[in-house]
């Protein structure tokens, strides 16, 4: 039956979104990615070892099409370096498909990347150094290079006018040119390794779609680092919201039949930014080390907190959440009590929504907490009627509080570790 599954971050990423993408990938036709880059990362355990995915749908190890939609960056040598992973795997290549209008990162994307940061000084993002801001800034600029323009004649001088204009600027600020030729001649060997990959992928996406197939979109990034409904500047450079899925991958609005918002039990956060329910003590390390919170993609230390039902809400409503999966319940588990947010305290008024009346007042908020205990093991549970009262009624308490029910519920790091409701 033609399905158009989409599964979202709903707080600053790494809520384990793969882990649902790949389940929901086992009924599905075709994997999608519409937004952001290899910016993104997340681990996939496959015939026994670790493949970390930034670009590629990891739907692709169901041997199903997996789709790079137009929305994505696709920087060539992190794309060629998965392939050449998934080679050794004897994965199905064949089934990958690369949108003609997606856009390149070029190494000068990364040098801008890294320079913008620096010259941010205090304000600095914190962004993973990947290029995905500068790329995503060249193409709102109307200078940014896309697939289908490896193909064209003209493409060499427009990525020499690009490489000149970059390095005119990297001197101004006493940095050293890049080599001009190199790039070229790198591009050129990736245009053609590219090749077979390279589609339109909106008309292959609606064409599946008219044959009843399934599509799994796998976002990206999270709702509060959209960078129009996020915690704008701290954001990235795209809407990894479900607007961002529409314009990443030409489907229409009505051709998306579930919207799957993810979270964990708790909140983590990599880069600056605010960060309300931050536990910036013991109880942030704790929870650090037992979610094992460290960045697949940068390896940082991630921060960590309580679980903010106020920003949940919000997340929920602007994606039109119709089902939540809940991550890492075993690891909230284990921490004996836990805190849920419910409300912001902002000059006497108390906020149950996430409103723009907060923004830049996020350090001089009260957090109205409700406290739970938290003490049972479900590892690797199965079935949510087995679940400890204690766990159940923790998944209750987010139900009521977002209004929307709980379908997924993560109680271990295998892929496996999961309740369907
Ligand atoms: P950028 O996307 O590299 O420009 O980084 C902008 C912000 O988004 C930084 O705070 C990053 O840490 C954050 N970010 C980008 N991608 C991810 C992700 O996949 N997971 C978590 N945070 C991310």
């Amino acid at each position: 039956m033609k399905k158009v599954q989409v599964v979202l971050g709903l707080n600053y990423g790494d809520e384990g979104k793969g882990k649902v993408s790949t389940f929901l990938a086992g009924n599905s036709d075709i994997a999608l990615r519409c937004t952001g880059g290899n910016n993104a990362g997340h681990t996939v355990e496959f015939n026994g070892e670790k493949i970390v995915f930034h670009l590629i749908p990891s739907g692709i190890l169901n041997n199903i099409d997996a789709v790079i939609g137009n929305g994505v960056v696709i920087d060539p040598k992190v794309l060629f370096e998965e392939i050449e992973v998934l080679s050794k795997h004897n994965v199905d290549l064949s089934k990958l498909h690369i949108s003609t209008r997606a856009h390149l990162i070029f190494p000068y994307h990364i040098v801008e990347d890294k320079l913008q940061e620096m010259l941010k000084g205090d304000d600095k993002v914190g962004t993973t150094a990947r290029g995905i801001g500068p790329c995503y800034m060249d193409k709102a600029n109307r200078i940014g290079l896309r697939v289908i323009d490896m193909y064209s004649d003209d493409f060499e001088r427009k990525l020499r006018r690009n490489i000149d204009n970059k390095n005119k600027v990297f001197q101004l600020f006493g940095l050293d040119k890049l080599d001009e030729n190199k790039i070229v001649s790198d591009y050129l060997e990736y245009r053609d390794k590219m090749k077979p990959y390279v589609m339109d992928t909106v008309s292959f996406l609606h064409d599946a779609m008219d044959l009843e197939k399934s599509i799994i979109c796998e976002g990206a990034q999270a709702t509060m680092l959209d960078m129009d409904l996020g915690d704008y500047p701290m954001v990235t450079s795209s809407n990894p919201t479900i607007g961002g899925i529409q314009t990443g991958s030409g489907l229409g609005a009505g051709d998306i039949t579930d919207i799957y918002g993810v979270c964990k039990a708790y909140a983590s956060r990599v880069g600056e930014g605010p960060f309300i329910t931050e536990q910036n003590n013991e109880i942030g390390d704790t929870i650090r080390e037992l979610g094992h919170e460290y960045g697949a993609t940068t390896k940082r230390p991630r921060r960590c907190g309580w679980i903010d039902l106020v920003a949940l809400k919000y997340a929920v409503r602007v994606n039109g959440v119709t089902g939540l999966a809940l991550n890492h319940l075993d690891t909230i588990g284990k921490l004996g009590k836990a805190k849920l947010c419910v409300g912001y305290k902002l000059n006497g008024k108390i906020y149950t929504e996430y409103s723009d009346d907060i923004l830049g007042h996020e350090s001089e908020l009260e957090l109205e907490y409700k406290e739970l205990d938290t003490n049972f093991e479900i590892a690797g549970l199965r079935n949510y009627n087995v679940l400890p009262e204690e766990a159940k009624k923790y998944v209750e308490v987010i139900e009521s509080h977002l209004g929307i029910p709980v379908k997924f519920i993560g109680t271990g790091p295998d892929n496996d570790d999961m309740i369907i409701r």
